[in-house]
C-alpha cells in the first residue's frame, strides 16, 4: 500500500480534525495503478507552521485556507511555486473572490473546494488529485527510464486485445445459454463475427511478431544480395487470394532484377504490408500497381492503387503505431493500425525514406527510398 501525505492548512480546528476523520479509512486505486494509495494527514494551524512541514515533511498533496493569522495562503502557495515543490495545492476557502481564484490558479493551485465541504466532495477531489498526480510521477519516472513509449504500446495494445476477446466471450455466452434455441443456424452470424475477431486478432498478433524481431534489431538481420524484384514477385502471391477475394488486380511492372544487399524477410514485410494496404484500401474491381525503379543512388518500391485514398490531414500520423484512419470508408475495414509503423521501422534501418502521394477517391502511391551504400544498420 503506497501513502501520499497531505497538508491542510487551516486556522479552524474544525476543519482540521474533519479533514483527518474523512481521509482516514479512504482509499484510492486505479486500472494502472498495482495497489491502493491511503493519506497520511499532517496539520498547520499557520502559514508559517505549513513552510516548516513543507520543508521537513514534502507533502504531496495541499489543502490550504487563505485567510490565515499570520501570512495568508496565497503566499504559502507562492513559496511552493517558487521552490519547484512536486506538491499539487488545493485552495480551501469559504468566500474565494475572483481576484484571488485567477491570482491562485495562475501561481499553480490546482483546484479549489468551497468550504463548508461535504466528506464526497473532499473525498472526490482528492480522487481526481491523485490520478494526476500519480499518473504524471509515473509519467516523469517512465521517461527517465526510456520506458514512455513502450507503457503507452502496452497500453494501446491490451486495448487492442480486449476489445475483440470480449466481443467473442460475449457471443460465446450467448450460444452457452442457447438465447436463440437450439438450431445452430441461428447463431451464424455470431459465429462469423467471432472468426473475424479471432482473423483480426491473429493479424495482429503477426504484426507484433514482426515488430518484436525490427525492434530486437541487429542480430537478426540477414544482409545479403537478394533480387527485390522476386521478392515483390513472391509477396503479390501471397496477396493474391486477398486481391481475388476483394476483386483487385495487383500487377508487377518491373521485370528485371534488381539487386541490393538487403535482409530478404525484412523486404518482403514491406511488400506484404504496403500490397496488403494497396488492396484492403481499393475498390471493388480496382488495381494495384508494383514498380521497383533503381538509379545511381537509391532504389525505389513503388506500390499505387485505385483505392480510397487519404486527404492531407489523415496522412499526417500514418507512421505512428496503432493508427487507423476513421472515416465512413474505412469504417467497415479492420486492422490492427501497425503495418505503416512496421514498414517505417524497416525503412529507417535501411536509412531510407517513405514519400506518401494520395487523392481521396482517386488512389495512393506509397514509395519506399533505400539509399544503396550504407544499407546496413549501424
Ligand atoms: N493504400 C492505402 N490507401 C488508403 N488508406 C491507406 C492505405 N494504406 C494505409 N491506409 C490508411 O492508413 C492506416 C494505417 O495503415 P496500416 O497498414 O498501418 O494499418 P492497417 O492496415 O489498419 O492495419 P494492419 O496493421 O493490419 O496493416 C489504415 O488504417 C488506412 O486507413
Ligand atoms: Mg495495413
Amino acid at each position: 500500500m503506497a501513502s501520499y501525505k497531505v497538508l491542510v492548512v487551516d486556522d479552524e480546528p474544525g476543519i482540521r480534525m474533519g479533514t483527518r476523520r474523512i481521509l482516514q479509512n479512504f482509499k484510492v486505486d486505479y486500472p494502472f495503478m498495482d495497489e491502493f494509495i491511503e493519506y497520511i494527514v499532517l496539520e498547520a494551524a499557520t502559514g508559517e507552521e505549513a513552510i516548516e512541514i513543507i520543508d521537513s515533511e514534502m507533502p504531496d498533496i495541499i489543502l490550504l485556507d487563505n485567510k490565515l493569522p499570520g501570512i495568508q495562503g496565497i503566499e504559502v502557495l507562492e513559496y511552493v511555486k517558487k521552490k519547484l515543490y512536486d506538491i499539487v495545492v488545493v485552495m480551501i476557502t469559504s468566500y474565494a473572490s475572483l481576484e484571488l481564484a485567477v491570482k491562485a490558479t495562475r501561481d499553480g493551485a490546482y483546484d479549489f473546494i468551497p468550504k463548508p465541504f461535504t466528506p464526497q466532495e473532499l473525498r472526490g477531489s482528492l480522487e481526481n488529485i491523485t490520478k494526476q498526480l500519480f499518473l504524471k510521477r509515473m509519467t516523469q519516472k517512465l521517461n527517465k527510464e526510456g520506458k514512455l513509449i513502450r507503457f503507452q504500446f502496452l497500453s494501446v495494445l491490451s486495448h487492442e486485445l480486449k476489445a475483440p476477446l470480449n466481443a467473442i466471450e460475449g457471443y460465446l455466452n450467448i450460444m452457452k445459454e442457447k438465447q436463440f434455441g437450439d438450431n445452430v443456424d441461428s447463431y451464424k452470424d455470431m459465429i462469423d463475427r467471432s472468426l473475424e475477431r479471432i482473423s483480426g486478432m491473429r493479424g495482429l498478433i503477426m504484426d507484433l511478431l514482426d515488430l518484436t524481431k525490427i525492434e530486437s534489431g541487429k542480430p537478426t538481420q540477414n544482409l545479403q544480395k537478394v533480387d527485390i524484384t522476386k521478392i515483390a514477385g513472391t509477396s503479390i502471391d501471397t496477396m493474391r487470394p486477398y486481391a481475388i477475394q476483394k476483386d483487385v488486380d495487383v500487377y508487377l511492372n518491373t521485370k528485371e532484377s534488381v539487386i541490393m544487399e538487403a535482409d530478404a524477410k525484412e523486404i518482403e514485410i514491406i511488400f506484404n504490408n504496403l500490397i496488403s494496404n494497396a488492396i484492403k484500401y481499393n475498390k471493388q474491381g480496382g488495381r494495384v500497381d508494383v514498380f521497383i525503379h533503381r538509379d545511381d543512388k537509391n532504389i525505389r518500391l513503388q506500390v499505387s492503387d485505385s483505392g480510397i485514398g487519404m486527404s492531407e490531414e489523415e496522412q499526417s500520423s500514418l507512421f505512428q503505431d496503432f493508427v487507423r484512419i476513421k472515416n465512413p470508408k474505412t469504417k467497415n475495414i479492420t486492422g490492427s493500425g501497425l503495418g505503416l509503423s512496421i514498414i517505417k521501422k524497416i525503412t529507417e534501418m535501411y536509412h531510407g525514406d517513405i514519400e506518401v502521394n494520395s487523392v481521396p477517391d482517386q488512389g495512393t502511391t506509397f514509395t519506399i527510398i533505400l539509399p544503396l551504400e550504407r544499407t546496413a544498420i549501424n
